[in-house]
């Protein structure tokens, strides 16, 4: 298979000083969002909120791509261009979100397997029609009391390989996204372990699915203490781990590592990840691929109200700005002031 194409879009994905946004929530999870600032999750406020998202000027600076929804993929900005044209005018590559959701594992209770491979291969080619230069697929892997089990952590893995392999046939790059939840009472330790088994047994189906590692970018979870243990890890122990984790198991052919933000409140994703940039030098780029980090704000100050679509913009653009600084380790606190003040 030729694979320079995807290589090179790739790369362009973890291009120096950029990151991804997110903005594939499903129908249920962008209706909670919504829900959140009082706002009726209609198709129009749908496009309405992605609009304020995708024309926020000069956002081409920060982010090199946008993974999009089935339904987001289709839709248009007030001013009638497709998102796919008005992400391309910015130099954005647009993506898509193609597994079909984590659902509960027959006889696994507590545990999620994630659905979407059949009629996948269609679908892509779909897709790719529509523009969209590379995929998603999420998978969920939570810690608690006997699990995650090893059947758990193997089937997702077997699943997001196959995934990958059909995606890079379809000339579309994949985004491996193994996500080992923070919700929970375990130590950072537990989380180390889980990530790694999981990291480990991604990788060895990929390999095993003949994937291509240099045509590919990992979406992985940081190391972090669970949400509600006591005992809560620095920024700087949640670097050196989630770096000595990676270590460990992430081939160096790899272009680079969009990381989740998992529920993390949005500076402490920035933080998380502007420490580990200022680390040792590591074989990958260490970029972000964040849902509700970069959105927590836009959402907040948009509140579906189309008088607050410059402010919306303008803490979109912000946060963007932020993590793009993390990338080099550059980020301080004082930007956030500096922010309130402007
Ligand atoms: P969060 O950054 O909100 O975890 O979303 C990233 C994502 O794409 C989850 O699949």
């Amino acid at each position: 298979m030729k694979t320079q194409n995807l290589e090179s879009v790739a790369r362009d994905l973890v291009a120096a000083r950029k990151g991804i946004l997110a903005a594939d929530e499903s129908t249920p999870t962008i209706e909670k969002r919504l829900k959140s600032i009082g706002v009726a999750s209609t198709e129009e406020n749908r496009r309405a909120y992605r609009d304020v998202l995708f024309t926020t000027a000069g956002i081409g600076e920060f982010i090199s791509g946008v993974i999009l929804f089935d339904e987001t993929i289709r839709q248009k900005t007030r001013d009638g261009r497709t998102f796919v044209e008005t992400l391309e005018q910015q130099a954005i590559v647009p993506g898509i979100k193609v597994d079909k959701g984590a659902k509960p594992m027959a006889n696994f209770p507590g545990e999620k397997i994630t659905e979407g491979l059949d009629g996948l291969r269609e679908r892509l080619v779909e897709y790719r029609r529509l523009g969209a230069r590379f995929a998603k697929w999420r998978a969920v892997i939570s810690i608690g009391d006997k699990i995650p089990t090893r059947r758990c952590i193997k089937t997702n893995a077997e699943l997001l390989a196959r995934y990958a392999a059909v995606s890079q046939e379809a000339d579309v790059v994949p985004i491996v996204e193994p996500e080992v939840l923070m919700d929970g009472t375990h130590t950072i330790e537990r989380h180390f372990e889980v990530t790694q088994q999981t990291l480990e047994s991604v990788f060895h189906a990929l390999s095993e699915h003949r994937v291509v590692l240099e045509a590919m970018i990992l979406k992985p979870n940081m190391v972090l203490s669970g949400k509600d243990c006591s005992q809560q890890a620095s920024v700087q122990e949640v670097a050196e781990a989630t770096v000595r984790c990676m270590k460990r198991v992430v081939p160096a052919a790899i272009p680079g590592l969009v990381f989740l933000s998992g529920g993390q409140t949005d500076l402490q994703a920035t933080e998380h990840l502007n420490a580990m940039n200022r680390l040792d030098h590591v074989p990958w780029e260490l970029s972000f691929s964040f849902g509700r980090a970069l959105q927590a704000p836009v959402l907040k100050a948009w509140k579906g109200d189309p008088a607050n679509v410059a402010e919306a913009q303008r803490a979109f653009h912000h946060r963007a700005s932020c993590n793009s600084k993390a990338r080099f380790g550059k980020y301080t606190p004082e930007m956030e002031t500096a922010k309130a003040i402007a």
